[in-house]
């Protein structure tokens, strides 16, 4: 479908793109902190991912905005209003949630056309409009199927037609993907982003996979116990993380100890500039990311070739530094054929600056 889609009313299925403000947005079970000043804003028609670890808080904000749980202190607010003391059904947020939540005794036309059964919607009416949804979704043809009869990339793509039935002015999605075969989940991504920007609908993606997250955003939002840690696009994330947090969360990352040379630090004998702050005290290491990372054969270098894995035009290294540090570097193929494992290497660090974190503990 190429043009915007309308229902039989000529409504349009997504009536207004909201924009969504979480202000200081707190809420604690009991000692547990889920949520911890959370404050974050949602453009209007953008996909943001909600992107952290298990426990970080991602559906308890869903859940707060779409009036499933309740918050100690702070505002959610829709196009301007809080919507905190409206209760869930009055909220215009369609939610659809990772593991399959559709009807189990009720047809995929029913299940779709279940809300707007509960709004008093008449029978012809429904219907239609379910049909139309389901076209939206590419399975018109499974109207009348129940859900065990479905696979689970199907029931998703139910769930979301059902979820978008009411004409939600903001879209919820947690983890949609993550009980679905690897295959299916790369195929509903594409067919998620192509719906959601086809809408135009605002819409907050949680997922703990950051593959996921840079691949289908707009905007990611990192969360950390409970906090902002840092909401850019998905390239300025990747280049450019806040901290070492983001760094490590997003992309692969090597640790590398250094020696503080002032408001400079010190790596392989070669002086480089920080990135951010430098930590005022501790032992230090750089944080690089494997593309970043430089070898070269060399007899008496540094660096031992410990692995290699064969990643097509580029071949990641490992190497092992005197002290046990590992690092990983990417390097063109043939490149990485001149560099066989066990064999010696120089290692160098782009001339530019370096996230530079305290050196993590063990079990970090
Ligand atoms: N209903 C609840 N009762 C007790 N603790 C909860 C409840 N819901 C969430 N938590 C806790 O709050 C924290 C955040 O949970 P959650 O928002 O589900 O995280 P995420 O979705 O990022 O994995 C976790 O430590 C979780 O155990
Ligand atoms: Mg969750």
């Amino acid at each position: 479908m190429t043009t915007a889609a309308t229902v039989p009313t000529g409504v349009p299925l997504a009536p207004g793109s909201a924009t969504v403000e979480f202000r200081s947005l707190r809420r604690a079970f009991g000692s547990t902190v889920a949520l911890d000043g959370l404050d974050l804003t949602v453009h209007p028609g953008e996909l943001l991912a909600l992107l952290g670890p298990s426990g970080c808080g991602k559906t308890t904000a869903l859940r707060i905005l779409a009036g499933f749980e309740s918050h100690d202190s702070g505002e959610v607010l829709v196009d301007g209003e809080d919507v905190t003391r409206i209760p869930a059904h009055k909220r215009d947020a369609g939610m659809v949630f990772q593991s399959y939540s559709l009807f189990p005794h009720l047809t995929a036309l029913d299940n779709v056309s279940f809300g707007l059964k509960m709004r008093g919607v008449g029978k012809d009416e429904r219907r239609k409009r379910a049909m139309e949804l389901l076209e939206l979704v590419g399975l018109p043809q499974r109207a009348a199927h129940f859900p065990h009869q479905m696979s689970g990339g199907q029931q998703q793509r139910i769930a979301l037609a059902r979820a978008l039935a009411l004409q939600p002015r903001v879209l919820l999605l947690d983890e949609p993907l993550s009980a679905l075969d690897a295959k299916v989940r790369l195929n509903l991504r594409e067919e998620i982003r192509r719906l959601q920007q086809e809408l135009g609908i605002t819409t907050l993606f949680v997922t703990h996979d950051q593959e996921e997250a840079l691949s289908m955003a707009d905007r990611v939002a990192v969360l950390r116990s409970g906090r902002l840690e840092q909401c850019a696009t998905p390239s300025e994330l990747y280049a450019r993380p806040a901290t070492a947090f983001v760094a490590e969360f997003v992309g692969t990352m090597s640790r590398i100890p250094a020696v503080r040379a002032g408001e400079s630090v010190e790596v392989f004998g070669r002086r480089h500039a920080v990135d951010g702050t430098l930590p005022v005290a501790g032992d230090l290491e750089v944080l690089v990311r494997p593309e970043n990372v430089g070898l070269s054969p060399a007899v008496d270098g540094p660096a031992v070739v410990v692995g290699a894995s064969f990643l097509g035009a580029v071949t990641r290294l490992t190497v092992r530094l005197a002290d046990g540090t590992t690092v990983k570097a990417d390097l063109p193929t043939e490149e990485a054929a001149q560099l066989p494992i066990g064999g010696n290497a120089d290692v160098t660090l782009p001339d530019r600056p370096v996230l530079v974190d305290v050196r993590s503990g063990a079990g970090q």
